[in-house]
């Protein structure tokens, strides 16, 4: 038990909330509406009486039970409460329920939190995949219960189905309670919308206000393109936001990956690709693609643009086709198409090492929760713990919450305690490699990653990079003049690196101001040190590529916000 009577271990967690409550609302008005959820509430708590209640948030609440039976016996019992209560002005209320039974430790006071962990998002995502007046068990749950499920109460095998974060699919099954309506139209989950996600293999980790703006942009935009440096986190950021919005999109969301290809040509025979469209030999596959999209309501999100941006013309092709399709496309640089609304992408949230909050605070921070997944997953016992938190914090804090660069540390851990691989960081980041083999090329060291952004610049852009890393703290325009050349050969070049056509992959950089980016911006130097260009040795450090946040803001490149290029 925790400060506030939690309990921990295996637990049964319970979500429930009103299918259609915001429609109910509006059709009731404020007032009416609260005398709805006055008695709903009454009603539910009433038949949880043998669960905890951990949270209510207007219309929905999270429960945990010590054992699986009963919160699959309270759960029926308030099907059957609901459905014979009266509720006032003759509401229909149908309450849509999901959970699932795994590991819960509840959270300090101070953390602020209730529960964490991947048990407690999988029992929500099951209760979101549920319609008004469904109860829907994961098949761990189902187990665990086994016959120990009460009179009138038997499970129906949905089968498995895969949920909107997009890990391997979960079998599914839901509860058939005698004298309450049993048949319901297919579940919400993913598979009712045709796509082609890949599986994740890892947990996806925090970015919440990330997918609230996300979406929220999405609605009022057709093309969404998620930009920022190497390794901080574009692509899995876009797949999860499709994964969101993907029951919008009947006909379909589909992941076209881009980085293989370098040539813009085989863009669209690559979209063509992923649509499952076939291209016969003498057709021209954009106007294939673009017949088979014609009218349909389709979400692409096209993966890694950076290398083939002359290729935009496509994707302007594409919106034209029809009202109804959207795009979400991640890349180093914009697109710089009509109608794009660009979202950089911030590195994960930061603890700051100078002012390290207790041990559970510290494992909120989503840049920490990252390096904590990671590290279990080459050292299963591995905590955050009173030696090393500081390290831990301060490991994050030197790679920015970068994840790629959290990952790399993080798979060190098995060999390296955090304490070790501090010191071995301050000196360089060549410990930050991986020779896994679900890892791309351009993704096994930080090197790589910043390597592929600085290939992408043209020789102009290369020099003016090298130059630049003279500049320690950024610098204003009239400064680059004087070390770079004259504004038509360089200064003029870094402003007009975020024009249309010109590759400022490398230099757009993400918005949160408090962190320092260490890592690329040692990496980057040591790319300036190799570059031909005269740097006086003594004046090393910052690249533009590497300090967006100091330099980038100064001279007019990268993006603080969301902007959109409209013509
Ligand atoms: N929110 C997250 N939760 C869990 N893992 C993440 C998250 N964001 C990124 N990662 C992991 O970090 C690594 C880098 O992320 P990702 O490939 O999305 O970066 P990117 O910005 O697309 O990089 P690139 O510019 O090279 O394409 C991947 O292994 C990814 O799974
Ligand atoms: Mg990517």
């Amino acid at each position: 038990m925790n400060y506030r009577g939690l309990p921990s271990g295996t637990l049964t967690f319970l979500f429930t909330d009103i299918e259609g409550s915001t429609k109910l609302l509006n059709a009731l008005g404020t007032d009416r509406f609260h005398e709805v959820l006055a008695t709903h509430t009454q009603t539910l708590r009433a038949a949880f009486a043998a669960g905890t209640e951990v949270r209510i948030d207007g219309d929905a609440l999270f429960l945990v039970f010590d054992s699986a039976a009963a919160a699959i016996r309270a759960t029926a019992a308030a099907q059957r409460a609901l459905a014979s209560t009266e509720f006032p002005h003759e509401a229909v209320v149908r309450v849509r329920m999901g959970m699932h039974t795994g590991q819960g430790t509840p959270a300090s006071r101070e953390a602020g939190a209730d529960y964490v962990g991947i048990d407690v998002h999988r029992a929500a995502r099951i209760a979101n995949i549920a319609h008004g007046g469904q109860v829907l068990v994961s098949g761990a749950t189902a187990t665990l219960a086994g016959q120990d499920l009460g009179v009138g109460i038997a499970l129906r095998d949905l089968g498995e189905h895969r949920l909107k974060d997009l890990a391997q699919p979960e079998r599914v099954y839901q509860l058939v309670i005698a004298g309450l309506p049993n048949d319901f139209p297919p579940v919400r989950s993913l598979d009712r919308t045709p796509n082609n996600f890949p599986t994740q293999v890892t947990t996806f980790i925090g970015r919440a206000p990330e997918i609230r703006d996300g979406l929220r942009l999405l609605d009022s935009t057709r093309l969404l393109t998620l930009t920022g440096p190497g390794g901080t986190g574009k692509t899995r950021l876009s797949l999860q936001l499709a994964a969101e919005a993907a029951t919008s999109f009947p006909d379909g969301a589909f992941w076209v990956p881009l980085a293989p290809i370098s040539d813009p040509e085989l863009v669209p025979s690559t979209i063509a690709h992923a649509l499952g469209v076939h291209i016969g030999g003498k057709e021209d596959p954009l106007e294939r693609v673009l017949e088979h999209v014609r009218g349909k309501r389709m979400l692409l999100v096209l993966d890694n643009f950076e290398q083939i941006l002359p290729a935009a013309s496509s994707v302007s092709a594409l919106l034209g086709s029809g009202p109804d399709l959207k795009v979400i496309a991640s890349s180093r640089a914009p697109l710089r198409v009509s109608g794009e609304q660009e979202f950089p992408v911030p590195p994960l949230e930061l603890p700051d090492p100078e002012r390290l909050p207790s041990l559970d605070v510290l494992a909120q921070s989503d840049a920490v929760k990252l390096f904590i997944e990671r590290a279990r997953a080459v050292k299963p016992d591995f905590m955050v713990t009173a030696e090393n938190a500081a390290a831990v914090a301060e490991i994050c804090y030197r790679l920015d919450g970068l994840p790629l660069a959290l990952e790399l540390a993080a798979a060190r851990v098995k060999l390296l305690s955090p304490q070790a691989m501090l010191p071995r960081l301050k000196k360089g980041l060549d410990l930050l490699a991986s020779t896994s083999p679900d890892r791309v090329d351009r993704q096994r060291t930080l090197r790589g990653a910043v390597a592929w952004s600085y290939d992408l610049l043209d020789d102009g852009l290369k020099r003016l990079f090298a130059r630049g890393g003279v500049f320690v703290n950024g610098a204003m325009l009239e400064q680059i003049e004087v070390v770079c050349g004259p504004a038509s050969e360089s200064a003029g070049r870094a402003r007009g690196a975020g024009a249309p056509g010109k590759r400022s992959a490398a230099l757009a950089g993400p918005r949160r101001a408090r962190a320092r980016q260490h890592a690329l911006r040692s990496r980057a130097r040591d790319l300036q040190s190799e570059c031909r260009c005269c740097v006086p040795p003594r004046l090393r450090a910052l690249a533009l590529l590497a300090g967006p946040r100091l330099s980038a803001r100064r001279i007019g490149l990268g993006g603080a916000r969301a902007r959109s290029h409209g013509r």
